[in-house]
């Protein structure tokens, strides 16, 4: 038996926080309480007066080892889920791909195999469908009994992901008669085709005119299309990366009426604005993500959702390019950039630091959106997202004395830059434990190699 005691900390859950002792014996949560004055044997003692004991980071949106418009995402399971420990994040739900031409569960078990022997922190799946076959419904069931109970479909990149509103509609169905979830990645795709085939005909080539091809109004639409189609179906809907003020107001107008619709924002959306796009040269790469990055008053519309709840989840969306490869790609036209940017190693840092520090949202709000929430959003909790008695012990411990430099230098995820460079941010995550072991100490992986387990999650 292995027993440790995180003595003092200030133990923080999405409902409040107390100074107290946390026991860990072996890869769960014994008991918390004091136990200044209790015997317990031979146990390492982990001082933590001064410092936050919170669940570890549960990120339900990263594309690790993932097929992506003609590549491939940088990171594989090894190099992403140390990125991730390093960060804070003890938990993934990664998007398996379905290339198209693949079956469902083919698609689910190419996807073990790069996961498997290769993650160092816990790791579910959620499956994206992308080519709607004939019968591809009637495997719903097999996917779900093999543990991945939510399913991710697109609006937007016809030709390639995208599904059209009938087959949107019928996922819909379909997964709700085996009681899985689906999230929704909600821009108005064809439209989006056309206006940056227009601004190409004009010439318009570079990275920047990125953000022009996706106004957003391509995003509201979306939303508000989904949210009838949901009605419709009779099915719940988690919509990924929302990035606009009409998104977050079409979400909360549905939930007020009683429709079963949630929602996430994500690290960048809430920490950068535009201005990414003004950057010279090629820079601006760096931010063609989808939806784009947006405006100040967005931003602080997304920082209202959160605080008022409509918003309950936030994701960093890992998609992982090299600035290099995003060039060599898509240096000519910007639509052949592949879309997405690297963050799940400061998604913790980020939103604490400009969260919480600086007072947008509270400390139990922060370990709501980046644990607790996505965890039960997930059926995760309370194996994850909570420090209580009976659960995993992924805990981290968070000094709020200190500080977090962050640099692609020193970063552990396997890109050549960072959305954050040069950012120093107050709080600094100083140890991660994963299931009692520590993995992370100070922002180097200290844990074992591929120790990460694949996480069956029940449905509905
Ligand atoms: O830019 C992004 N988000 N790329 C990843 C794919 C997706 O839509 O999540
Ligand atoms: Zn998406
Ligand atoms: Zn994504
Ligand atoms: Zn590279």
């Amino acid at each position: 038996m292995n027993k440790i005691l995180l003595e003092g900390g200030t133990v923080v859950s999405s409902a409040g926080r107390t100074t107290c002792d946390v026991l860990v014996v072996d890869d769960r949560i014994e008991a918390v309480g004091d136990f200044s004055n209790v015997p317990l044997g031979e146990v390492e003692r982990v001082d933590c007066r001064g410092r936050y004991v919170l669940p570890g980071g549960v990120d339900v949106h990263t594309h690790i080892d993932s097929p992506m418009m003609g590549t491939n995402t940088a990171d594989d399971f090894e190099s992403g889920t140390k990125a991730a420990a390093v960060g804070g994040t003890t938990t993934i739900v990664d998007f398996a791909m379905q290339p198209a031409g693949h079956r469902l569960l083919d698609s689910l078990e190419a996807h073990h195999r790069k996961a498997q022997g290769k993650a160092v922190i816990d790791y579910g799946f959620h499956m994206c469908i992308t080519d709607l076959y004939e019968g591809a419904t009637k495997e719903f069931a097999d996917v779900a009994t093999a543990g991945v109970t939510s399913f991710k479909v697109f609006m937007a990149y016809r030709g390639s992901l995208m599904l059209h509103d009938g087959e949107m509609y019928d996922v819909l169905r379909a997964a709700n008669r085996v009681g899985s979830q689906v999230c929704v990645h909600a821009e108005n795709g064809d439209v989006i085709d056309r206006i940056a085939d227009d601004l190409i005909a004009a010439g318009k080539t570079g990275p920047a005119t990125h953000e022009i091809a996706r106004p957003p109004s391509t995003e509201v639409e979306a939303v508000q299309r989904a949210i009838m189609i949901s009605k419709l179906a009779g099915t719940p809907i988690y919509f990924v990366h929302l990035s606009t003020e009409g998104a977050v107001a079409a979400l909360s107008a549905a939930q007020a009426d009683g429709l079963p619709v949630a929602g996430e924002s994500c690290t960048h959306y809430l920490a950068l604005d535009r201005s990414v796009y003004d950057e010279p040269g090629f820079l601006p790469a760096k931010a063609v993500l989808t939806p784009p990055l947006r405006t100040k008053e967005h931003q602080d519309a997304l920082w209202r959702g959160i605080a008022a709840g409509s918003l309950s989840v936030v994701s960093s969306d890992h998609c992982p390019f090299c600035l290099e490869e995003k060039q060599r790609l898509g240096g000519d036209d910007f639509r052949k950039i592949p879309n997405g940017g690297p963050g799940v190693e400061q998604r913790m840092s980020v939103m604490y630091g400009r969260g919480v520090a600086e007072g947008r949202i509270t400390l139990e709000k922060f370990v709501d959106v980046t644990s607790t929430a996505p965890a039960k959003q997930f059926g995760l909790f309370p194996k994850k997202g909570s420090v209580t008695p009976g659960s995993d012990a992924d805990i981290i411990v968070l000094d709020p004395n200190g500080e977090t430099a962050i640099s692609a230098a020193t970063q552990t995820q396997a890109v050549d830059y960072s959305l954050y460079e040069g950012w120093k941010l107050p709080g600094r995550i100083d140890a991660v434990y994963s299931r009692g072991e520590l993995i992370a100490s100070n922002g180097k992986y200290v844990g074992r190699e591929g120790r990460g387990n694949f996480i069956a999650r029940a449905s509905l």
